[in-house]
């Protein structure tokens, strides 16, 4: 008897101890799903969105490494206001409030520096 309860407390315990990682989207806004596709449609020809592969276009940045550089919520008024960058190559962007809240979750979804797998 004893036994089993002590299962039950530590599959029930393990469960709310469960780390969100990878992808999956938290309850509700932002959209870390909503985020990846947007990322995905938009940056993905120049930047590296995932975890381990090289950006297709060689000067971009792979997103796993922007925080080595700065909190990627710092992004977040760039993303809204149309975010410019000294290189000539990448597009301006403007997105959505809504829009940009999902791609910081995404962006903060990705095990960044330690952890990352490379970078
Ligand atoms: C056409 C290619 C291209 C596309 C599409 C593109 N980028 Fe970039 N991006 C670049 C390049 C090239 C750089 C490097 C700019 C530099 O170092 O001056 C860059 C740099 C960045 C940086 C780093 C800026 C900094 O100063 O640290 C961020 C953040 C970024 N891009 C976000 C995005 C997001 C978000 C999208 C999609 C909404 C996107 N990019 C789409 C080419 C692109």
């Amino acid at each position: 008897m004893l036994k089993e309860l002590a299962i039950i407390a530590l599959t029930t315990g393990a469960c709310a101890a469960l780390p969100s990682g990878g992808y999956q989207d938290p309850e509700g806004p932002p959209s870390i799903r909503h985020g990846q596709s947007l990322v995905m449609t938009h940056c993905s020809s120049c930047h590296a969105i995932g975890l381990a592969e090289q950006s297709p276009h060689r000067g971009a940045p792979p997103f796993r490494t922007l925080s080595d550089r700065y909190p990627v919520r710092d992004l977040e008024e760039a993303l809204a206001e149309g975010i410019v960058t000294a290189h000539p190559d990448m597009p301006e962007f403007t997105f959505s409030a809504e829009d940009t809240a999902d791609i910081i979750a995404y962006l903060e979804s990705l095990p960044f520096g330690e952890g990352g797998p490379q970078r």
